[in-house]
């Protein structure tokens, strides 16, 4: 879950490269570091703990003039976040350097050998054996060939790792590779100059035309252009895309946090999934990307949806969606856990991951394993350049733009909007649904971005939020509670809360909580509940009169109109009514802004919170 920047061409690097690293910092926060390769040939290190600002400080004081660089932020997996302990690594006396994203699994070994041939550690981490290896094949075998060198350090190395070298012989070129799920390597090609990163973020201020490597490849960059290979040294041939985001996507703009300005552009980021998928004429939904024909949508037996974190929580409503609306079986798994249970799974079914990044390892290797048994496999992906998106057989992309903050929220309900069409579409080809409830469906999505540009321009402009925040963020501990379709969102809205704020919250199923739960109803325990007016509202106000009968404090999510929820509940967070498939997509949306507010409340840091980082790389 690191952050590599790299850059080569005609400006100052160092500039580029931590501003590159400043829009990566959601990646991993806990040290940073960059090596530029100054005018008189010399590579010069810079490295720092604690944030980016601590290494933007060092590197005012102590300014490096170059025109090649990369650099680093890290999320600590092999040693404690120290000075040494930071990238870039070093070998060879200062001849070269290393950035690293990824585990060494074999590092024990590697280190041992190379003590053995003489080299001396200066840290605790696996990926100064890298930096060594590179140097080692580099004196010996290969003669002073960095491409070389990396190629035979790389294929010494077992677990993910994506890497990028700089070396003082070489002035002139940057060479990268990329071995199994280690996090995306994007190459950008500027002007005069090329870049390359772990994300799309720190390229989009520069250029927009981007290419990828995949598992198994390496790339050789020079101010010019880029050259690539496979890890056994055979030429590849590399198009570059397009990139659909601008560089203003990825600024914060007036917010205070990206957290804040991606809760609060859902409105826009919703009408952005929909774009392009609506045939308003036939009523039809489209998803061409999705490479699934009407005949195969007809004989497949089954879907499972692999994902982790908010990502699955996306999935439990897909669940109601898809099999409410094209009656089709769905289960629901961790991805972490999906490969590890011997899963029955065979071509007659869909593994569909969600994944907002396309670079959650186990997602990725959920995937893997749903291909090794034959399933055709697709991908609910917001990244499209991705491993993910690369790799199934076909992907319905959600379109929400970069999600920058650590907190999942637009990301969250593009996916659940795109597992709504995603049902609509398995339900017209197998006919599973009536024109009616159909038409109706469809109006109301339609209606949905609308709708929740409202919520969001209502919440903003009170401070009721603000206000909840203070009256109920100084709890330790939160029960949030939901019922069908619901329970998902009330999961949702316990990881807003926790990952963020770093209060204890815990999702239920309201119908659980005569089960155990309400043993922990008492005046220090609020709960939250889900409740709009659907089929099961009355067994919600019956919820909520037995938590308030026990001196608890009752937030409500309902249908602001509600006038005997307002009666029953200390607090309201209200919402406007849409169709009951739909409520999803509104009822987490107060969830979101109540866990952003009392984080601030609390004085946590909202877009990098403590030993989170934005895309899970490593198991
Ligand atoms: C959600 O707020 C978290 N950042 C985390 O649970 C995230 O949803 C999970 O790691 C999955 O990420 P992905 O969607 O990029 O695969």
């Amino acid at each position: 879950m690191c952050g590599i920047v790299g850059y080569i061409g005609a400006r100052a690097a160092a500039p580029i490269v931590l501003d590159g690293l400043r829009h990566l910092e959601y990646r991993g926060y806990d040290s940073a570091g960059l090596a530029v390769l100054d005018r008189a040939g010399e590579l010069q290190v810079r490295r720092e703990v604690g944030k980016l600002a601590n290494l933007s400080r060092l590197v005012d004081e102590a300014p490096v003039e170059g025109q090649i660089a990369i650099g680093h932020t890290r999320w600590a997996t092999h040693g404690p976040p120290t000075q040494l302990n930071a990238h870039p690594h070093v070998s060879g006396g200062g001849l070269l350097a290393v950035v690293q994203n990824g585990i060494v699994e074999n590092y024990h070994a590697l280190r041992e050998r190379l003590i053995g041939e003489g080299y001396v550690f200066t840290s605790d981490t696996d990926t100064e054996v890298i930096a060594h290896l590179v140097h080692l094949y580099y004196q010996n075998g290969s003669q002073g060939d960095l491409v070389d060198a990396t190629r035979r350090a790389l294929s010494d190395l077992r677990g993910p790792s994506a890497v990028v070298v700089v070396c003082r012989d070489h002035p002139d070129k940057l060479v990268a590779a990329r071995l199994g799920n280690a996090g995306g390597v994007a190459v950008g090609y500027g002007e005069g100059e090329m870049l390359i990163a772990s994300d799309i973020p720190a390229l989009a201020p520069h250029t927009r035309r981007i290419a990828y490597l995949d598992d198994q490849q390496m790339a050789v960059l020079t101010a010019n252009g880029a050259d690539y290979f496979t890890l056994d040294g055979q030429p590849l041939v590399k198009d570059a895309s397009l990139l659909e985001w601008d560089a203003d996507a990825v600024d914060r703009g007036e917010f205070r946090h990206f957290m804040q300005k991606e809760i609060f552009e859902q409105g826009r980021s919703l009408t952005d999934t929909l774009r392009g998928r609506l045939d308003f004429v036939g009523g039809q939904v489209r998803l061409d990307s999705l490479n699934l024909s009407a005949e195969q949508a007809r004989t497949l037996e089954k879907v499972t949806i692999v994902a982790c974190g908010t990502s699955y929580y996306a999935g439990l409503v897909g669940k109601f969606l898809i099999e409410r609306l094209a009656r089709l079986p769905v289960e629901v798994d961790y991805a972490s856990e999906f490969r590890y249970r011997q899963p029955i799974v065979n071509p007659q079914q869909l593994v569909l991951a969600i994944t907002q990044s396309g670079e959650t390892v186990d997602t990725l290797a959920a995937l893997d394993e749903a291909r090794r048994c034959g399933a055709r496999t697709a991908a609910i992906v917001n990244a499209t350049g991705s491993q993910a998106a690369r790799l199934c057989d076909g992907i319905i992309a959600m379109q929400a733009g970069p999600e920058i903050g650590v907190a999942s929220t637009k990301a969250f309900t593009a996916s659940v909007v795109d597992l709504c069409l995603f049902a609509l579409y398995m339900a017209q080809a197998r006919g599973a649904v009536d024109e009616t409830a159909r038409r109706e469906l469809l109006d109301a999505l339609v209606r949905l971005p609308g709708q929740v540009g409202e919520l969001l321009a209502e919440a903003r402009q009170g401070d009721h939020y603000a206000r909840l925040a203070a009256r109920f963020g100084e709890f330790s501990n939160f029960l949030y509670l939901g019922r069908g379709i619901h329970y998902p969102i009330a999961l949702e809205g316990a990881l807003k809360l926790k990952e963020i704020s770093y209060i204890h919250a815990e999702g239920y199923p309201a119908g659980e909580m005569k089960h155990g739960p309400i043993a922990l109803i008492d005046g220090q325990t609020p709960t939250l509940v889900i409740a709009p007016r659907d089929s099961i509202y009355e067994k919600m106000v019956s919820q909520v009169e037995q938590v308030r009968a026990r001196g608890g404090a009752v937030l409500a999510v309902a249908h602001a109109e509600d006038a005997q929820m307002r009666q029953l509940a200390d607090a309201i967070l209200p919402i406007p009514v849409t169709h009951e498939l739909l409520t999803p997509v509104l009822s987490v949306i107060p969830l979101q802004i109540l866990a952003y507010e009392v984080a601030l409340h609390r004085g946590a840091d909202v877009d990098q919170p403590r030993n989170l980082a934005k895309s899970v790389t490593v198991e």
